[in-house]
């Protein structure tokens, strides 16, 4: 039965102890409804309550294998909608947090992607010579956009199956919204940098001459990770020079040079699972998000590990952490009280092109 919405006003200034105890009220009320899916990187105090945790790819995955009537996205934007384009009519996709954006995804709009086509094609025939590739971190119409042109969504733990599967289809890639993760992906197929140019979407032909475009085999999209351009070669240099045994593994988010200079480069997943399985006594430096590495770092104590953050700054997802215990509360007892409350809809005619490049990519990896 629906009651009257209840307004977050009361819940802004709940201390955490009492939003803790109705968190647990109305997910007892909500039983097998509803399912907590959580990114790596929120906060503790969130991360108590995930019923499934991963990396964006696993979550695509878990989010199109669950048959809960709400998925609760604990992480950001991009991530729900991946979540309501993968699950069925019936299940509804939550975000506790509509602020809880991506400052990456958003440095790609479909309005300037398709500029870019439309600029690419003066060149050179767009859809007969270049595969678009979007990073998950993407909103979902440009999800759709890489469906309509024969493309594909990849994400941090594929992205280097997805470029061959891309490049088997056409000789060029145009990648977005990630020039770091597109960079450090062609750089592991062997691809030299000057075949990598990136593009500057504010520029008229993204500031390239027609032979740079006609030279390159990847054109990067110029956005990036405002938490992973904070991790600096300096910071590995200082650490090598005081724990020479130690290991370093980063976000492919990271710059091309941080990760050419760490032992390890991958997924939130991957990191995870490297740090897990080192050796007992090991000394790790890690570049990617700070509520993930404190995590770990309590996780692998008692073995003698040693995790350490990259940066000497603190530097958070700020967006990720807009999940609190008071929207997680609020959300939670609207939809107990049967109130649908921050649902995550992309429109149809995207959903079904969008649905098709996530599930290619599920296919290829
Ligand atoms: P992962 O897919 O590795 O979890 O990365 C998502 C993300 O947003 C990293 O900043
Ligand atoms: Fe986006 Fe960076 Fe936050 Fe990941 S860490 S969700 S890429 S802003």
């Amino acid at each position: 039965m629906q009651t009257a919405r209840i307004s977050f006003d009361s819940f802004n200034t709940l201390q955490d102890e009492a939003c803790h105890q109705r968190i647990k009220a109305a997910r007892a009320k909500l039983g097998q409804r509803a399912v907590l899916l959580c990114h790596h990187y929120q906060r503790a105090d969130i991360y108590q309550y995930a019923d499934l945790t991963g990396d964006s790819l696993r979550l695509s995955r878990l989010a199109s294998q669950t048959d809960a009537e709400f998925i609760v996205f604990c992480g950001v934007h991009f991530m729900a909608e991946v979540a309501d384009i993968m699950t069925k009519p019936h299940q509804k996709a939550i975000l506790p947090d509509l602020a809880a954006g991506c400052s990456m995804a958003d440095m790609a709009s479909l309005a300037k992607v398709e500029r870019c086509w439309r600029e690419l094609n003066e060149v050179l025939n767009a859809d007969e010579v270049i595969t678009p590739v979007t990073y998950i971190n993407s909103a979902a119409d440009l999800k759709a956009f890489c469906g309509e042109h024969g493309g594909i969504v990849c994400t941090s733990s594929n992205a280097g199956t997805i470029a061959q599967w891309a490049f088997k289809q056409r000789e060029k890639i145009l990648f977005f919204p990630d020039q770091h993760l597109g960079r450090w992906t062609g750089h592991t197929m062997g691809i030299p940098l000057d075949e990598m140019m990136v593009w500057d979407p504010d520029l008229e032909m993204g500031g390239l001459t027609a032979d740079e475009i006609r030279k390159a085999k990847i054109l990067l999209w110029k956005g990036h990770c405002s938490v992973h351009q904070m991790f600096q070669p300096a910071h590995i240099l200082k650490f090598r020079n005081q724990h020479p045994d130690g290991l370093v593994i980063s976000h492919p988010e990271c710059s091309f040079e941080v990760c050419k200079q760490s032992d390890f480069v991958g997924s939130t997943e991957l990191i995870v699972k490297v740090i897990k399985d080192a050796k007992p006594g090991t000394h790790w430096l890690v570049g990617t998000e700070l509520n993930l590495v404190n995590r770990l770092a309590e996780e692998v104590k008692p073995e003698g590990k040693i995790v350490q953050f990259m940066s000497p700054t603190v530097c958070m997802c700020s967006t990720m952490q807009r999940i609190d215990p008071q929207h997680l509360a609020w959300t939670l007892e609207n939809l107990a009280e049967g109130n649908i409350v921050n649902q995550i809809k992309v429109p149809e005619h995207e959903a079904a092109l969008a649905k098709l490049t996530v599930e290619r990519m599920l296919a290829v990896s």
